[in-house]
């Protein structure tokens, strides 16, 4: 760590510290209940439960009274004619595109007339582990391209709960895998436009794939939101001398394959050089209706073109859908769409996401914020599609705030209140975004250096999301206090027991608890001693209170977060666990490959979980 550190006023930001062992949350009457009664139980709007302490295991680690179960792991078949994954091989192309994804991230669970459909983000792979039977540990044929191409992208299938086990339903008319190969479809302002158009698809209007989906959202018309995230690395250039054009350098566009992922030499149409309009049909939402399977998914340009993180939907008073997004790099903004039409149940809602105004956040040092509105005048670009299209060059120029790199987003389901995960930003203070906008330490980036990470929340003015002012401060700035003594030793509500660092998945439970996950630092050494693996806790919005309720296997990221409809069973998934080799073999055990998994939890008694 650098020895000069600059940081603002943070004391006075961030939430109360409540250090207790037991954790009893659902509001200040709640907790003031169970003081007088301690160990009242589970009831309606509360959760109890004693908070674990961290730990570097290789398994899945929850409080006393609760129990997980794996629901499904990567390459599990969808349907009963395929294979059960294997170890050796790891699965080929035919096997994965009828299998359960990879890197599993952001899901929601669907239900309909007592039927539950989960529908998850298959991010990406790692190569050492997709290709750990080959000997370069990369793609070396047709086959594995196929096979990793197949591992991205998007997961929808039937679950069914059978002796208090969750499984896949195998031949539901509804599974559904859609991949970095599937059709899709472009709409909004950026439908058509000439930067859309390639050799494949001359007009503009049908992309081909969504790779990369990180977080995720919902509608309130039933609709899935997958979020294309770095859709960048996967592109490369064959020709050396290849100039980049400044958009293109901005999304990260490089001429080297950075990841190895080998997608531009098996796939001509990763090859920048050769197809260089292909990089901007990606690293947008993309609308899938889960009870149409045959429907073809939408990239929606109205929600702008950057790194997703995940989509945050909400009703403004007006009844327009207000979407909060997030733009997960380094001194990147923070965003919100506003529909230009009204959600009205019942109604065919299908359009809704194609037209409306886009906004970029700005923050004040006084705590206060405003939403600049990214029009061809503000932006001084010729179009809203261009908008659509180079949304991160139209919030540099309107002046939007730099962020430590915007993660997921909740907002609070009983008051207009809005919570982000800035995950953390090496860079805050040391140098500028790929835009070259300063990155000053200060309002809600307040460290510099910042390696911990922090959640900011507003609160939009009038309480209508629809509010181009809001006001702001920090629930809590992650920290080590057994290490620091300064702002690195986080906010007051951090302590010994219950640190992290890099918070990045986020969701309200109903009664208002913050759900918070993980992906950060694991090696529990140095500015990460006492940490442990990455894990969730749960935050009071009330109280400042925040306390530890599972930690993840060995070199996992806990991403991913979705209820039963009965409130009965969490869902929360396990990303890349031995993600650097070794020493994870989650969750087979023994010499098994380790594995992307969605683990369900449930309350032993039975009680209500959220
Ligand atoms: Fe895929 Fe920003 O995490
Ligand atoms: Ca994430
Ligand atoms: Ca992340």
């Amino acid at each position: 760590m650098s020895p000069r550190r600059h940081t603002t006023e943070i004391q006075a930001l961030a939430g109360i510290a409540i250090s207790r062992r037991r954790f009893v949350a659902g509001g200040a009457a709640a907790f003031v209940a169970s003081t007088l009664v301690p160990g009242i139980g589970h009831t309606a709007n509360r959760l109890e439960f004693e908070e674990i302490a961290a730990n570097s295991l290789d398994t899945v680690t929850v409080p006393k009274g609760y129990s997980w179960h794996v629901v499904a792991s990567w390459g599990d078949p969808l349907w009963s004619d395929g294979a059960p994954f294997n170890h050796q091989n790891r699965g080929t192309g035919a096997s994965q595109e009828r299998a359960f994804g990879d890197n599993n991230d952001g899901m929601s669970l669907f239900n309909d007339d007592g039927r539950n459909f989960l529908v998850v983000n298959n991010e990406y792979t790692n190569q050492p582990i997709i290709h750990g039977n080959r000997a370069s540990k990369k793609s070396e044929t047709a086959d594995d391209l196929r096979k990793a191409k197949a591992a991205h992208g998007v997961t929808v299938m039937e679950i069914a709960q059978e002796n208090g086990r969750w499984t896949i339903v195998q031949q539901s008319p509804f599974n559904r895998r859609i991949t970095a190969d599937s059709p899709m479809e472009i709409t909004g302002p950026a439908r058509g436009h000439e930067l859309l158009h390639t050799e494949a698809d001359p007009n503009g209007t049908s992309a081909k794939g969504t790779w990369n989906n990180c977080g995720n959202g919902r509608t309130p018309w039933g609709t899935y939101l997958a979020c294309e995230e770095n859709f960048n690395v996967y592109f490369a250039s064959s020709d050396p001398d290849y100039e980049l054009s400044a958009p293109l350098k901005r999304y990260g566009i490089c001429k080297k394959d950075k990841y190895g992922y080998g997608w531009a030499t098996g796939d001509e149409r990763f090859d920048v050089s050769k197809h260089p309009n292909e990089p901007n049909r990606a690293g947008y939402i993309v609308e899938i209706d889960p009870m149409r399977p045959n429907s073809t998914p939408k990239k929606r340009t109205a929600l702008g073109r950057f790194k997703h993180e995940n989509a945050e939907v909400v009703l403004a008073n007006s009844g327009r859908v207000v979407v909060y997004m997030g733009d997960d790099e380094r001194g990147e903004f923070l965003y919100k769409f506003v529909s230009d039409d009204q959600y009205v149940e019942g109604n065919d809602n299908s359009g809704l996401l194609d037209n409306g105004r886009l906004f970029a956040a700005k923050f004040y040092d006084d705590m206060t914020g405003s939403w600049l509105e990214l029009t061809p005048a503000t932006a001084s670009m010729n179009s809203t599609a261009e908008i659509c299209i180079h949304t991160r060059l139209a919030a540099s120029t309107v002046g939007a705030t730099t962020m430590d790199r915007p993660e997921w987003i909740a907002a609070h389901p009983k008051k207009a209140e809005v919570y982000c995960t800035l995950t953390n930003n090496k860079n805050r203070g040391i140098k500028p975004n790929k835009g070259n906008d300063a990155t000053p330490v200060g309002g809600p980036n307040p460290r510099e250096a910042n390696h911990y990470g922090q959640i900011v929340r507003w609160s939009p003015d009038g309480a209508d999301h629809e509010s181009t002012g809001f006001r702001w401060d920090l629930f809590v700035l992650a920290g080590n206090p057994t290490v620091h003594s300064d702002a690195f030793a986080g906010s007051k509500n951090i302590n010994a027991g219950n640190m992290f660092n890099s918070p990045d998945g986020i969701a309200f439970d109903k009664n208002g608890l913050l759900w918070i996950q993980t992906d950060g630092n694991y090696t529990n050494k140095g500015d990460f001693a006492g940490m442990g693996n990455n894990q969730m806790l749960v935050g009071n919005p009330e109280t400042g209170e925040i306390h530890r309720f599972l930690v993840g296997p060995r070199e996992c990221e806990v991403t991913g977060i979705t209820w039963a409809a009965d409130r009965r069973t969490l869902f929360v998934g396990i990303q890349h666990p031995g993600e650097k080799g070794g020493s994870s073999h989650f969750p087979g055990g023994g010499d098994t490959v380790p594995r992307s998994s969605i683990v369900a939890i449930t309350p032993d008694d039975g009680s209500l979980i959220g």
